[in-house]
């Protein structure tokens, strides 16, 4: 059943600066595809099946831009390191363990479990180098109706070598297999994975980007992290003048295929105007920036400048998979950023951290994370009333204390793209 109507407090972005709320309105699904949000409902909707969600907070469902399932077994855990060290002390040796399927399908059953009782619709994920593991991630997430980019991780260099391809060619092909096993699926699609310049040689990115052309595919990666990060990168590749170049020169930075960059922490002038020029998604993982002590990007520039911009959890240098937290965190690492570091950049608000959380990140995946006509219709369904409260509060103060309480544990129903996942309640 894919036509539908809605009744509660409707909240969903329209811009960074128009957080839109309708107390206690419809929102309707025809097809899968939102119709709108009215304070009464047009009698041509009056027969479609209703679920009556009086006073809950209903919002689009969020996009995490930046996940990696692999490490979702050790997040909270080894948080003491910097990023070179931390994955070369913990990441690497968890994700290894991938090699062993009946180890991932331990794994991947709770990371699919835990991101379906989320309030996340749609992600972008990292699996491991593993084809075998990031198959079998690929298929829970299909049957579980999350709608996914997965990547096979590619790196054949400065890695362990229990964790690195054999070769460039062993890779491509290897990753074609999977390519062409992954084309496919209904709700998750293939992404190219190239994990970071520092682990993945020229001939990789060069193998690489013939995959992309010739599959038409996107492309995630990580960029500008930490200030050692970038160094090295200097080094490795000392032809560019700035570590984005370093995936631009293979094709792999936006433009003709879209591209998700995580953290741009540290991105220079450069760096900055060519993710505006070319389009490229920036995947702002506050939590992972605080835990690995790598900064604070500087996301109100990016969002003024119209970069594209949404929000990660980034598992496991971010502890938790609540894009509520993602959004409180944004807020006020912008502030501490504003106070300790920049006065030119004014903190972040409730409505520009839900817009990222919601349209920023769901423009990835065409339209989707807002309630605007013609947007695919993802819902989630928040039943507050647990969190009590003397005082009236009205929708968009309840959604405010949502976000600052990170509350994810209260979702009672969750639509993607017009199909129910789970409802938690009876309605008819
Ligand atoms: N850079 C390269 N790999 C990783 C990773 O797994 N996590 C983070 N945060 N940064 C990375
Ligand atoms: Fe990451």
């Amino acid at each position: 059943m894919r036509r539908f109507v809605i009744k509660g407090n409707i909240c969903y972005s329209k811009s960074i600066n128009e957080l839109c709320i309708t107390e206690n309105g419809y929102v309707v699904c025809e097809d899968g595809i939102c119709a709108g949000v009215y304070k009464e409902l047009p009698e041509c909707y009056g027969i479609f099946p209703f679920y009556d969600y009086t006073n809950h907070i209903i919002i689009p469902g969020f996009t995490d831009l930046h996940v990696h399932a692999p490490q979702y077994p050790f997040r909270g855990l080894g948080m003491d390191l910097e990023l070179i060290g931390w994955l070369n002390t913990h990441t690497f040796a968890e994700e290894a363990k991938y090699s062993d399927i009946e180890y991932a399908r331990k794994s991947y059953d709770i990371f699919v479990e835990d991101l379906v009782n989320s309030a996340t619709t749609r992600a972008c994920i990292f699996g491991t180098i593993h084809t075998q593991a990031t198959t079998l991630l690929m298929e829970k997430l299909e049957s579980s109706g999350i709608k996914a980019y997965v990547g096979k991780v590619n790196m054949d260099r400065n890695s362990p070598l229990y964790l690195q391809e054999k070769s460039a060619g062993q890779a491509f092909e290897d990753t074609e297999k999977w390519i062409t096993r992954s084309l496919n699926y209904e709700n998750v699609k293939p992404i190219l994975t190239p994990r970071f310049i520092p682990t993945c040689s020229d001939g990789l990115m060069e193998k690489l980007s013939i995959l992309q052309k010739k599959y038409h595919l996107p492309v995630q990666s990580h960029l500008s992290e930490n200030t050692g990060e970038i160094k090295w990168v200097k080094e490795l590749c000392p032809d560019t003048s700035f570590y984005g170049e370093a995936y631009s020169k293979y094709g792999m930075f936006g433009n003709e295929y879209p591209a998700i960059m995580a953290h741009c922490v540290h991105s220079g002038g450069d760096e900055t105007s060519l993710m505006k020029k070319q389009n490229v998604f920036i995947a702002h993982c506050p939590e992972s920036n605080t835990n690995l002590s790598s900064g604070i990007a500087p996301v109100r520039a990016y969002l003024e400048l119209g970069i594209k911009t949404g929000l990660g959890s980034d598992i496991a240098a971010g502890s938790s998979l609540s894009i509520f937290k993602a959004m409180a965190m944004a807020i006020q690492c912008s502030k501490l950023r504003w106070r300790l570091q920049d006065q030119s950049l004014a903190p972040l608000g409730i409505s520009e951290a839900f817009y990222m959380a919601t349209k920023g990140g769901g423009e990835f995946f065409g339209k989707a994370g807002s309630f605007e006509e013609g947007y695919e219709f993802d819902a989630v369904i928040i039943d507050d009333s647990t969190i009590k409260h003397p005082q009236k509060l009205n929708a968009r103060e309840r959604l405010e204390r949502l976000v600052y309480l990170a509350e994810d544990k209260n979702i009672v129903a969750k639509f993607v793209n017009g199909k129910k996942l789970f409802e938690k309640t009876a309605h008819s």
